[in-house]
């Protein structure tokens, strides 16, 4: 069995955030050896802030933010050749082909295919013709075929269509159950509790609900419409006139509203020029890619 004693990842009273202001505040959570553990909570509200802080992205305003049973304020790239496995927005290089992500992130073809068989057709496809979904298998193979210690994912799942989540979350399920620990931030809230074993409710920076999923299924409901705070999306009916619509940004309600309305293209997500909470100066925000995802459909 895994040594569950020490944890891999640790945030003890952590506050982090940007500039002087916390978004994170008086954190405590921990993954140990063997577990998936699901960090859940509404647009905004810190995750990825949690995810960064806990992996040396970010330096804690107060507390500790502990690695490997050691405060650690190292950077990500050194906690990556200790086996933290981060896997974020933008995980692939979209000008190089599917063995080529492989090769630069030292994963052989071989490891990859035995995970997910999937790519073998698509090899010699560019990283940025693959569907959402191949994308999303190709930078999980790049992070789980190095046989990480601790996976920490962002919104692995978002805009992908059910068979592939599951299909992504059984892989992560199956790392663990070799003796990895996995840390995922997802909007899929069902889909994940069926294979984390704690969770992590935050909610403006503060977490408000943990418990293992049997323990949080009747709080399911609650879960769940914190995540439906609405926005206005700006988008275009089939005769090109800019419509409004108030809808939730999460998948699974944005598709309702958005047909209701008739929308036929969305042109933006946030407020009129606003920046959607969340967003972040550096690529590309999973709103963007919801919203990819919204077009191409
Ligand atoms: N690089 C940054 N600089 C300044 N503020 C930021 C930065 N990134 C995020 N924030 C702010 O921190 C808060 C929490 O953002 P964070 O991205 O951690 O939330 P989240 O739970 O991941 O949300 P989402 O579900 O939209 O991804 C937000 O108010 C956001 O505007
Ligand atoms: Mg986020």
């Amino acid at each position: 069995m895994h040594d569950t004693d020490v944890p891999l990842i640790e945030a003890r009273a952590l506050s982090a955030g940007y500039g002087s202001q916390p978004v994170v505040r008086d954190l405590d959570l921990e993954v140990r050896p063997g577990e998936v553990v699901a960090l859940l909570g509404p647009n905004g509200a810190g995750k990825t802030t949690t995810l960064r802080a806990l992996s040396g992205g970010l330096l804690p305003m107060h507390g500790e933010a502990r690695w490997l049973g050691e405060p650690s304020r190292a950077p990500l790239h050194r906690r990556a050749r200790q086996g933290l496995a981060y896997v974020g927005e933008r995980a692939v290089f979209t000008r190089l082909d599917t063995a080529d992500n492989l090769r630069v992130g030292r994963v052989t073809t071989e490891q990859a295919l035995e995970l997910f068989p999937e790519l073998a057709k698509r090899l010699r496809t560019g990283a940025g013709m693959l569907s959402g979904g191949e994308q999303q298998m190709l930078s999980l193979a790049r992070a789980l075929c190095r046989a990480p210690r601790v996976l920490l994912a962002d919104e692995l799942s978002l805009g992908l269509a059910p068979l592939v989540v599951d299909r992504l979350l059984r892989a992560v399920r199956e790392a663990a159950d070799r003796g990895m620990g996995a840390l995922l931030v997802e909007q899929h809230v069902r889909k994940v509790l069926d294979i984390a074993d704690r969770v992590y409710v935050l909610h403006r920076g503060r977490v408000t609900m943990t418990g293992t999923p049997a323990e949080l299924r009747g709080d399911l409901d609650a879960i769940e419409s914190s995540y439906l705070a609405e926005k206005t999306i700006h988008a275009t009916d089939g005769f090109l006139r800019p419509i409004e619509v108030n809808a939730p940004t999460r998948k699974a309600g944005l598709r309702d509203a958005l047909a209701r309305a008739g929308v036929q293209r969305v042109v933006s997500l946030g407020g009129p020029g606003g920046t959607p909470p969340g967003l972040s100066d550096d690529g590309f925000h999973p709103l963007q890619r919801l919203m990819r995802w919204v077009n191409d459909e």
